[in-house]
């Protein structure tokens, strides 16, 4: 059985997504069951990236949620409206969610996953936080038997290529976040980089996931780079520092009903920390758990391949799941809208 996929969004992400599609050879052997039946764009002028026919791309994206015939929607289209309205429609109307939509998730997860409960649907995310990196997955599942008392990450990849530029070359803030928004890795609006906001929704996902509790993005205190000067860098620099934008969320799990300790701020931290020599787009996030001790993922945090490839690998589990192949069944007990529904901020 083909199971058939309506793409929103032909941006940087879908592109990707498309590429990979369309090239399943030496992948995942399920690819050649899917299939991109339809495309939703906001233009139908703008060009692309990506060769499509332009028989399956429309701009009445409620008409692709509303298609009986699709299966699976896949979201990247970004920004709050009218992503959101189109994630409920589509659960509405029975359909499977993979969303890169980190501030759709962080704002409204609960009432998605909630939705998604009622009607037995799967939303996945794996592309919300940290690009490319199997991150949620492994804070869904892999790590599922550990008490985790800190998570802490260098979560968005604009913000750590403007301070590794100006770490190594001294570079100019304003010409690196251009350079950082040709390359595709800054948001339609690089204030959600620069100012510390796409970190907090990241943040509020993956403490969410880690520590159980619904993380409101109220509750994260905020800083962003913008204030940090070429001369802050070189005095870290001489002390033996980096300044990296850490999100950091933490509990004392030694104390009964401590409070869940979360923000996201520029950090001095010294060369030897794990998190120190992560440069350019790369992202990075150290777990500590028990009784698992510190576990470090590292890799791409954005742009058009990295996050594509999550954004495959959630279709690819729920392509899986709806086959009933056991192995990826069993890779899905713990990503089901159940558990979301418990732990979505
Ligand atoms: N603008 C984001 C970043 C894209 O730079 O990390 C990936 O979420």
């Amino acid at each position: 059985m083909t199971y058939k996929v309506g793409l929103l969004g032909l941006g940087t992400v879908g592109a990707g997504v498309v590429k990979i599609l369309q090239n399943p050879k030496g992948r995942h052997p399920l690819l050649p069951d899917l299939q991109i039946t339809h495309v939703g764009v906001r233009s139908l002028t703008k060009a692309r990236d990506v060769a499509i026919s332009s028989d399956i791309v429309t701009d009445d994206l409620d008409s692709i949620v509303n298609d009986p015939e699709i299966d699976i929607i896949v979201e990247v289209i970004g920004g709050i409206e009218p992503a959101k309205s189109l994630i409920l429609k589509a659960i509405a109307n029975g359909k499977h969610i993979v969303t890169a939509n980190k501030a759709v998730i962080a704002r409204y997860g609960n009432e998605i996953f909630t939705a998604a409960k009622q009607k037995g649907v799967y939303v996945m995310l794996e592309a919300a936080a940290c690009g490319g990196i199997p991150v949620i997955q492994a804070l869904k599942q892999s790590l599922g038997g550990n008490r985790i008392s800190e998570l802490t990450g260098i979560v968005n990849g604009t913000t750590n290529y403007i301070l590794s530029r100006m770490y190594f070359e001294g570079a100019d803030f304003e010409a690196t976040l251009a350079e950082a928004q040709k390359l595709g890795y800054a948001e339609a609006d690089p204030t959600a980089d620069v100012d510390g906001y796409d970190a907090a929704d990241k943040m509020a996902i993956l403490a969410s996931l880690a520590f159980g509790d619904r993380v409101k993005l109220e509750d994260i205190y905020r800083e962003g780079i913008r204030a940090i000067t070429s001369a802050d860098i070189g005095y870290a620099k001489e002390l033996g520092f980096t300044i990296k934008l850490l999100g950091i969320a933490k509990r004392d799990v030694t104390q009964e009903d401590s409070p869940l300790e979360i923000r996201v701020h520029p950090t001095m931290i010294p060369l030897q920390h794990p998190l120190a020599n992560i440069h350019g787009v790369t992202n990075a996030v150290r777990i500590e758990g028990d009784p698992i001790g510190e576990v470090v993922f590292s890799g791409p945090g954005a742009g058009s391949g990295a996050t594509a490839s999550a954004v495959v690998a959630d279709i690819i589990n729920i392509v899986a799941a709806l086959k009933a192949i056991p192995n990826n069944i069993n890779q899905l007990m713990g990503c089901s809208h159940e558990h979301y529904a418990e732990i979505a901020p």
